[in-house]
């Protein structure tokens, strides 16, 4: 079985998966639409092949997403895991996909979607967040969710305390899930 990794930032979470003693799906392509986030060196580091576009060369998302689709059936990818990708998926590529699109949220969805989830959690003053595997749909973080868990905010933590907190339980419950999706599906 194959799936591709979709991520714009520093990839801490790819690197999770790829390091993930028994990950039952092979990374076969990351897709990246940032040329300069260092996600796409750790793919080169671990050899995947990597799928690199800037969205403002094209006129719309539709033209992008053809491009993207085919490039993602050309490699038989059927499983997509995004992992801090920063764009909406538009439906050419959810209708290539159905039920087929997970994303993984720092927060405990429906609270706090969207960007900088952790700061938000943070400055909100609530005692407790958490990770959030989901899948998409058009909207930002409100897709169907498949397993949350919380996260701890204590009164003595710095927004990196909680960041680091928040991306070891992200580093663990993403490719457990992943496991579990496509063994039953
Ligand atoms: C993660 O916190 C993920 O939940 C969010 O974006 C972040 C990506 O971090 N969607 P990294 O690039 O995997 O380190």
């Amino acid at each position: 079985l194959k799936a591709a990794v979709f991520a714009s930032g520093t990839g801490s979470n790819f690197q999770a998966i790829m390091e993930s003693d028994d990950l039952m799906c092979d990374i076969v392509l990351l897709v990246c639409d940032k040329p300069d986030a260092s996600v796409i060196d750790k793919a080169n580091h671990y050899g995947v092949p990597t799928y690199v576009f800037n969205p403002k060369e094209y006129a719309t998302k539709a033209n992008y997403e053809e491009q993207l689709v085919r490039r993602l059936h050309d490699a038989e990818v059927s499983w997509i895991f995004l992992a801090g990708y920063m764009r909406i998926a538009g439906t050419t590529l959810l209708e290539a996909f159905v039920g087929k699109i997970i994303n993984i949220h720092p927060s405990y969805l429906p609270a706090f979607p969207g960007k900088d989830a952790i700061g938000q959690a943070f400055r909100a003053g609530v005692e407790k967040t958490g990770v959030t595997v989901h899948y998409i749909d058009e909207g930002i973080d409100t897709g169907p969710i498949i397993e949350q868990v919380t996260v701890p905010i204590f009164p003595e933590d710095t927004e990196e305390m909680l960041k680091q907190r928040i991306q070891r339980i992200e580093h663990q419950l993403y490719p457990k899930v992943i496991n579990q999706l496509i063994q039953v599906k």
